[in-house]
């Protein structure tokens, strides 16, 4: 009998076989009577079954389009990675129709940062890489790529003279690799001027945003100019804190190419099941991103004039800094706020221990709140000289807004400021 031909009853409960055969065969492959399921099916199977050896054959050498081994390709992992190119790039190929976008969905954000570094580097070459990059990115490039000869250059992409200086000193850089707004100071750097910028010394140069705290709905890099958007789809595009997944949009076959390149013999495939895991956070993330940012923008009100805290740091609030290039490149400000509290990293310590409602966890993204201390957790492994440069003192905690009920998040927040 020969496999993916199972029509019959008997094909299908294999009752001429043993048992050891039937554990394995009995069931699978059902032919449903011609119904789509509603939610999109998981394609949980490492491997895939050809109608015959040719079609294998046409397959593997790309003559026909199917799938062969999950590493490389998969179902549930195309839906997601579909979905991604028409959020990310939706609105680019509706105003110019012939944009393509393609998406290669990792196992984890850090996979797909570490994978598009590796496919758009070379030995000798120089990469610009933004100040206050994820702790992992700044440590991959500054120990990894290093040990390839690759030379990481740091930039604080928010001031565009310093962006100047150094594609000036570095004018056949390969890459420049930010985060805006950055994790956890909130300081947004202008994708389409600092694109333009440095595309103007080195037109070959890739841009390279991650937009993990943004998400295409608050703000879309490849619009602005931007080769290449990141995501640690953790965060927001899951949203529910059950998965760790990355994913990179390119409008650029040819980078495609090459970080696919990268990605078959590396392997950082996503599981099927984290891949629909994420497709099914996707379809509420509108929703979702503007309750965080509704919740987000009370919470940042209430902080900014609350007598225990010294200091607030939110996009959207009309006194910071970066309030105005926000309100211009990004839809809403986002869902985490950061803030100084008087007395400093034991304040801070009592405020987390004894607040309701908010989780003592690192991450963001998720819809309920959570609350961490960058300077002891997610910015612990970097030297404290260099941590308060940035600006992340021992008194600063990091809140990753969640979608609860505004009242409860502002009375958790004030009974726990009481109790500092
Ligand atoms: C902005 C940003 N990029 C990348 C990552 C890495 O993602 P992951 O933890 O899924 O590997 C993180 C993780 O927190 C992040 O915040």
């Amino acid at each position: 009998m020969s496999k993916g031909k199972l029509s019959s009853q008997e094909n299908f409960l294999h009752i001429n076989q043993g048992f050891s055969t039937r554990s394995l065969h009995a069931g699978e492959h059902q032919p449903l009577p011609g119904q789509i399921p509603h939610t999109g099916a998981i394609f949980q199977s490492s491997t895939f079954i050809f109608s015959n050896a040719k079609e294998g054959a046409d397959i593997f050498s790309g003559e026909k389009s199917g799938y062969a081994y999950t590493r490389l390709g998969n179902p549930t992992v195309k839906t997601l990675e579909a979905k991604l190119s028409a959020l990310e790039a939706g609105e680019l190929t509706k105003k110019h129709p012939d944009t393509e976008a393609f998406s290669i969905a990792f196992s984890t954000g850090m996979a797909s940062v570490s994978s598009t570094l590796l496919a758009l580097s070379d030995a000798q070459d120089t990469i610009l890489l933004g100040t206050g990059s994820y702790g992992a990115t700044e440590h991959f490039s500054r120990t990894v790529l290093s040990r390839f000869n690759v030379n990481v250059v740091e930039v604080d992409t928010f001031d565009l003279n310093q962006v100047e200086n150094a594609i000036k000193k570095h004018p056949k850089a390969k890459v420049i690799l930010f985060e805006t707004p950055t994790n956890p100071m909130l300081a947004v750097t202008d994708i389409a001027l600092l694109t333009k910028l440095v595309k103007g010394v080195n037109p070959d140069i890739k841009v390279i945003v991650d937009n993990t705290f943004a998400t295409p709905y608050l703000q879309r890099p490849l619009e602005l100019g931007a080769d290449v958007v990141l995501h640690s789809t953790t965060k927001y595009l899951c949203g529910h804190g059950t998965v760790v997944g990355g994913i990179a949009t390119t409008t650029s076959k040819e980078i495609y190419g090459k970080i696919l390149a990268v990605v078959k013999d590396i392997g950082t495939t996503p599981s099927p099941f984290d891949a629909w895991l994420v497709n099914l956070g996707i379809k509420t993330l509108s929703l979702r991103m503007e309750k965080h940012c509704e919740n987000a923008l009370a919470v940042a009100k209430f902080l900014s004039t609350h007598a225990k805290v010294e200091s607030v740091r939110y996009p959207g609030l009309e006194t910071d800094p970066y309030y105005q290039l926000a309100r211009r490149q990004m839809k809403k400000p986002g869902g985490i706020i950061c803030f100084n509290i008087a007395g400093g990293l034991e304040s801070g310590r009592r405020l987390m221990d004894h607040i309701e409602v908010f989780s003592l966890a690192v991450s963001l993204g998720c819809i309920d709140s959570l609350i961490q201390h960058p300077a002891s957790m997610t910015h612990a492994c970097m030297l404290k000289e260099k941590r308060e440069k940035a600006g992340i003192t021992d008194g600063l905690v990091r809140i990753s807004v969640g979608i609860e009920d505004t009242n409860d998040l502002l009375n958790a927040l004030n009974d726990a400021l009481a109790k500092v």
